[in-house]
């Protein structure tokens, strides 16, 4: 049973009325009316707090908003989602990353097995293998300690691995040195591997598929430089995967003993908490990685069990499709105001583009309204130096996530005050922005004459009333980052079910994927004729006059 078009749904009818009065509000205002804007707009859960507040909304906009996220079946889609039921209709899969982290002990069956025995089977055996790589039982071929980890993969093969291993680095065993490739440009292996030792580097190949052209060329040409010094013997002790493909692992080397496995239902962009999170645990240990999954379960349970106005990814999920579908946002910026979230932004790109980025329903109809906005962003303050321009003064307004630690994990002393009075300001600053008036008195005060004065009031002028989200956390721990990642994984759900698109699939990616395939044997075959636009002949014809 498919929804009606979300356009034409009473709720969403109702909105848009709702909309009609809600358009005029201003933020400073809505502040000013109600003194209890920000205990009434702002939400805990799972070692998070959202503060929601600095959005155009009341409390009749949330209550509409839970009522089209029930029109919708947020809870009944999100129930067949943990229950392990195929929502994943264009490739026929269930979608059970919120099994990868359920406690030891919790029951569920998927086509007859047992998903919490495999999934915790795995994560015994990735305890032990991260427990001899990190005392150093583990030797390379020549006795040594592993020194340097190089994962190689590509989108959720590598986005995940490489964003949590920066985000806790502090957490990360001091004998190691983790790194990522993921570029089938070869700067980036070549990068890396002018800064490793082959006598003490561990790869690990991370692929669902294991056939990924970017990843096998990375992972051969790995291969190659390896076997420079070293036997095909040695290999066992060096290259490890990560992957779903027990053949693809086997035939290119990797002793079957070295492969973590994971399942189909795991998508790559959900991947973290499977086998593809190996470096995740090797770098902060078994028992860490534990407390990272903790978090995400924490998310998880909050996430089934609350009620929709208070539940935390339902209200994130809401907010945007608000901002999105009634207020008009074409992007959305993530700004983490912690330089270790400094690879945040991109890890939501995936999650949130590859997810919902899509132009027809679950049936296959094109859709009327909007869906996933552009998903963009960098750590703070650095991004005030240099976008926040857009963001206050622009002609787009673009919602804002702000993300902050209230504790840092150093020492030294006022950064940690000066990051939070920043991310704060910011905050404050696009709420309120700063009216003429307010700018005329300051220009009146440095007793600027009027001429002058009137020349630089619009320049000075901040429009104000853009929204904005404040998600604080107590410290950046394993257990906190899993919650954060998992909060979003669950808005990425709220409003795909809303918007009525599979958030499971990516087919979007696959026409480059054959035509570069195409162009490669073109570029360095013989053939002659190229059978593509002028544009695309144009360019195969300079590059190979290159190569
Ligand atoms: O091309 C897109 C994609 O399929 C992503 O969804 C995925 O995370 C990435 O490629 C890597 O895939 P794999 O893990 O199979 O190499």
């Amino acid at each position: 049973m498919h929804p009606p078009s979300l356009d034409k749904t009473a709720t969403f009818l109702a909105l848009e009325d709702h909309h009609g009065i809600a358009r005029e509000w201003k933020l400073r205002d809505l502040f000013a009316d109600e003194p209890n804007r920000f205990k009434e707009f702002s939400v805990d859960a799972a070692g998070l707090f959202l503060d929601y507040s600095k959005n155009r909304l009341n409390r009749k906009t949330v209550q509409l908003l839970c009522a089209l996220a029930r029109e919708r079946g947020v809870e009944e889609r999100r129930e067949a989602m943990f229950n392990g039921e195929k929502i994943n209709t264009t490739e026929n899969r269930a979608v059970l990353h919120t099994a990868l982290r359920a406690p030891r002990g919790s029951a569920l069956e998927v086509d007859g097995q047992d998903v919490n025995h495999d999934v915790h089977a795995v994560l015994d055996r990735i305890k032990l293998f991260t427990d001899r790589v990190r005392s150093g039982e583990w030797l390379g071929h020549t006795g040594k300690a592993i020194t340097d980890v190089v994962n190689i993969g590509i989108g959720g093969s590598d986005l995940g691995p490489e964003m949590v291993c920066r985000a806790l680095r502090t957490f990360t065993h001091p004998r190691l040195t983790m790194h990522f490739v993921a570029n089938v440009d070869g700067h980036d292996l070549d990068a890396v591997l002018s800064r490793v030792n082959p006598e003490t580097t561990l790869f690990v190949i991370a692929s669902k598929t294991f056939t990924t052209a970017e990843t096998m060329l990375n992972a051969g040409s790995a291969r190659k430089w390896f076997l420079q010094s070293a036997s095909e013997d040695a290999l066992p002790k060096h290259f490890v995967a990560a992957s779903t493909n027990t053949k693809g692992v086997t035939a290119f080397g990797i002793d079957a003993a070295n492969m973590f496995p994971f399942w189909d239902w795991v998508g790559g962009r959900y991947s973290i908490w499977s086998a593809i999170g190996l470096p995740v645990a090797l770098a902060i240990g078994a028992e860490q990685f534990n407390d990272f999954l903790a978090g995400a379960h924490a998310m998880d349970v909050h996430f089934r069990s609350a009620p929709l106005e208070q539940n935390m990814p339902v209200l994130m999920g809401l907010i945007g499709i608000w901002n999105r579908n009634f207020l008009g946002s074409t992007s959305i910026s993530i700004a983490p105001y912690h330089q270790d979230l400094s690879q945040f932004a991109d890890y939501l790109q995936q999650l949130e583009m590859e997810s919902n980025g899509k132009r027809v329903t679950r049936n296959g109809d094109p859709l009327n309204y909007e869906t996933c906005p552009a998903v963009w962003g960098n750590v703070g303050t650095n991004g005030q130096h240099a976008y926040f321009q857009l963001l206050h003064q622009g002609t787009d307004v673009i919602p804002v996530d702000f993300i902050i630690a209230l504790k840092a994990a150093h020492h030294l002393p006022g950064h940690q005050a000066s990051l939070l009075a920043n991310c704060f300001a910011q905050s404050e600053a696009f709420m309120r922005g700063k009216t003429a008036e307010e700018v005329r008195t300051d220009l009146q005060g440095q007793q600027l004459p009027e001429a002058e004065i009137a020349a630089l009031l619009p320049h000075k002028t901040f429009p104000g009333n853009r929204p904005s989200n404040t998600i604080l956390m107590e410290n950046l721990t394993p257990h906190s980052l899993g919650s954060l990642i998992a909060l979003y994984e669950h808005k990425v759900f709220v409003q795909g079910v809303i918007w009525d698109v599979n958030s499971f699939d990516q087919w979007g990616v696959e026409l480059g994927k054959v035509l570069a395939k195409n162009i490669q044997i073109e570029l360095t075959g013989s053939t002659q004729t190229l059978a593509h636009d002028g544009s695309t002949n144009g360019l195969i014809a300079l590059a190979r006059a290159a190569l």
